[in-house]
């Protein structure tokens, strides 16, 4: 019995298929790189007793508190590309079940063998994070920027501080569009509890933007062009970054009081 999504949800899909064919262009998406979860809990109106119909997947480690929250996520190893063209295949929606201890999947993942993201864990710890500190941030994006990652790689760049003032040195834009900076996780391996964990200290440390040392960046927003449209803009900066250095020259870059003062100027409201 297929369940009708709300117009507002189709919406929803309708910006991730939007942005994932951005990602891919970008050449941040090879293969199934990426993914990505929205907190639709305020979009979803089903029954209890339609919602028994969709047997539960067990999931550990959940918290009471996620109990009857609801999400739409993407598949392990669905290409961004594919979103846009077969949505239903390509991502699911999903309600944590009364007991917290699983989930039911009650629409889209069409595909033979489909199950959500392997980073499922640890989107649902983000997500929680964000809601209980009362963000209007819903999508968390996780995607592989080639230039922001290559940074990670060179000891001039890589950790928070130095990665952070190399971006801004390049590009008014970037302190504004990311006043807080970059969060920095230290390599954790893909899809683990280390790595969630130490991607929501550094939501909790208010940044919407945060690196995984040489994998790739985490993004939240409202919605996903929001969340796509921060990464784009520290890319940028890392791109021009890496053209000045193959000049074989050290950019100039702004002063730390330039960065300040625009710091200053556009000092972030929440
Ligand atoms: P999934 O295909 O399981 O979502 O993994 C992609 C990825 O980028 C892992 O870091
Ligand atoms: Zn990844």
């Amino acid at each position: 019995m297929p369940i009708t999504l709300s117009k507002s949800v189709h919406q929803v899909i309708r910006e991730v298929g939007e942005v994932g064919q951005y990602l891919w262009q970008k050449g941040w998406a090879e293969k199934n790189a990426g993914n990505l979860s929205v907190d639709i809990t305020d979009h979803i109106a089903i029954t209890p007793a339609k919602l028994k119909k969709f047997p539960v997947k067990p999931i550990a480690g959940l918290l009471p508190e996620f109990a009857g929250r609801s999400y739409l996520v993407t598949g392990t190893g669905t290409r961004y590309r594919d979103i846009q063209n077969h949505s239903s295949e390509c991502l699911c929606v999903l309600q944590i079940s009364g007991d917290a201890k699983g989930f039911h999947l009650f629409w889209g993942g069409k595909r033979e063998g489909f199950k959500p993201t392997s980073e499922l864990p640890s989107h649902l710890l983000m997500q929680n994070s964000l809601r209980k500190s009362g963000a209007k941030e819903k999508v968390v994006l996780h995607t592989h920027p080639n230039e922001l990652i290559a940074l990670t790689h060179l000891s001039e760049t890589a950790g928070e501080e130095k990665l952070n003032y190399a971006l801004w040195s390049m590009i008014p834009e970037a302190k504004i569009y990311v006043p807080r900076g970059i969060g920095w996780v230290p390599y954790r391996l893909t899809a683990s509890q280390e790595l969630a964990k130490e991607t929501v200290k550094a939501l909790e440390r208010k940044h919407k933007v945060v690196m995984w040392e040489k994998h790739g960046v985490l993004a939240v927003g409202k919605d996903a062009i929001e969340a796509f449209d921060l990464i784009d803009a520290m890319n940028k900066a890392a791109i021009l970054y890496l053209l000045c250095k193959q000049t074989g020259q050290t950019p100039q870059g702004l002063s730390r009081e330039q960065i300040d003062e625009i710091g200053r100027m556009f000092a972030p409201k929440d």
